[in-house]
């Protein structure tokens, strides 16, 4: 590992580019439902790779991360923001039924119930809205904390947790995948928020 000032700045960049990802594709996943009030259908390769992504990368690789990297070792130095901490930390534990809750959304969407739109549109606009607040506030609040209070040999491992997820050699479904399977959702979205590729 670099100097401590270089994994400072690696782990806050990992964080702050990974939640600049998930607000992307929040943001398309939001695009694509108000297409869908239009009556207009969503290409289902896109809204599969977005589903998939939102489903396994913050709630597998990114809140893990923030819990064992940054809120464990704050939480072991101070109690400044402990409520924040606390609040932040259900809302990662609450993973699953966020997961479940746009699972069944897009389940009713592809056996087009009575009003699956509209459904599908509220738990997106729900979602969208949960994801705002929560990176807010850890940007806000918790990592000028962090930087304040954490140490040099917290800055490493933190660097060296987020890049671990980055890595290529953990597997197939850690953030290496994640990183392309963004990519590819930027391609195939549609202009403006896109790329508007073809499949
Ligand atoms: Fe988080
Ligand atoms: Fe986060």
């Amino acid at each position: 590992m670099g100097s401590s000032e270089s994994s400072k700045s690696k782990a806050l960049n990992f964080i702050k580019d990974e939640h600049r990802s998930l607000a992307a594709v929040v943001h398309a996943l939001q695009f694509l439902s108000n297409q869908m009030q239009r009556g207009k259908a969503p290409s289902q390769t896109l809204l599969g790779a977005i589903a998939h992504y939102l489903l396994q990368f913050p709630e597998q690789l990114h809140h893990p991360a923030e819990d064992k990297f940054i809120f464990a070792p704050l939480r072991a130095k101070t109690q400044e923001a402990k409520e924040v901490l606390d609040a932040l930390e259900a809302e990662h534990a609450a993973g699953d039924a966020r997961a479940a809750m746009l699972s069944l959304a897009l389940g009713q969407l592809a056996a087009r119930t009575p009003d699956s739109i509209a459904n599908f549109s509220k738990t997106v606009d729900d979602y969208a809205t949960f994801y705002w607040s929560h990176m807010m506030r850890e940007e806000t609040l918790i990592l000028p904390l962090a930087e304040r209070v954490l140490s040099d040999s917290d800055w490493d491992s933190a660097a060296a947790g987020f890049a671990a997820n980055h890595d290529p050699m953990y597997g197939p479904d850690t953030g290496n995948e994640f990183d392309a399977l963004f990519k590819r959702i930027v391609y195939l979205a549609p202009a403006p928020i896109g790329l508007g590729g073809t499949e």
